[in-house]
């Protein structure tokens, strides 16, 4: 995989969003020769995570329908950037779940998810709708820590600061440092 290939994890609970707007903005300046795709997972139809490690030999079923798609177009991506607003401090459920499917895509026989993850980067872009953008901070954790135990690499966090749609268009310093984001 030498060309990189940034996915897009939209994670908001409504459309056109303010972080999705800064995500958009950011990707309009990645690296050269990068491409991008995006999944908004309220479009998909991921069902509940039932943890089912300690049961008989601890392994899941292969996913289907959506889920599926989701984590193949997670395992193409060299690229992770988990778009979700900052909802009480920290990801808000549609993200949530999708990570709670990690831990069984890690044990899906033959997929290898963890291996494969490994080295990979993992990006954060979020919206805020306090001026202390030190509250973002449980969810950069829960990133930073994430990538840690995937062995990715946690590559950064943009933190914007908007609430109602249409307020990010009005943080100028975020929507500057959109434009190298992801040349760093
Ligand atoms: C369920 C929910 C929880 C929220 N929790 C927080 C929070 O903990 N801190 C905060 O600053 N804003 C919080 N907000 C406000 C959103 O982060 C803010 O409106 C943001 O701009 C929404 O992003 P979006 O337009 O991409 O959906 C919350 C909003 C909702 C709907």
């Amino acid at each position: 995989m030498s060309e990189r290939s940034f996915l897009f994890v939209l994670g908001s609970s409504r459309a056109g969003g303010n972080t999705e707007t800064l995500a958009r903005a950011a990707a309009e300046h990645l690296p050269e020769g990068a491409t991008a795709s995006w999944v908004n997972l309220t479009d998909l139809d991921v069902p509940s995570f039932v943890d089912l490690r300690h049961e008989g030999d601890g392994s899941y079923p292969a996913p289907e329908g959506d889920a599926a798609d989701l984590l193949a177009a997670t395992l193409a991506a060299t690229d992770l950037v988990i778009a979700s607003p900052l909802y009480w401090y920290s990801v808000s459920a549609p993200v949530k779940l999708y990570l709670d499917h990690w831990s069984a895509w890690m044990r899906v026989p033959g997929v290898d998810f963890r291996a494969r993850m490994a080295g990979r980067r993992l990006w954060a872009i979020s919206s805020v709708s306090n001026e202390d953008r030190h509250l973002a901070d449980p969810l950069i954790g829960t990133l930073t820590n994430t990538a840690t135990f995937m062995k990715m690499t946690f590559a950064g966090a943009l933190i914007g600061y908007a609430n109602r749609p249409g307020d990010i268009l009005n943080d100028a310093e975020t929507l500057t440092a959109a434009e190298s984001f992801f040349l760093s």
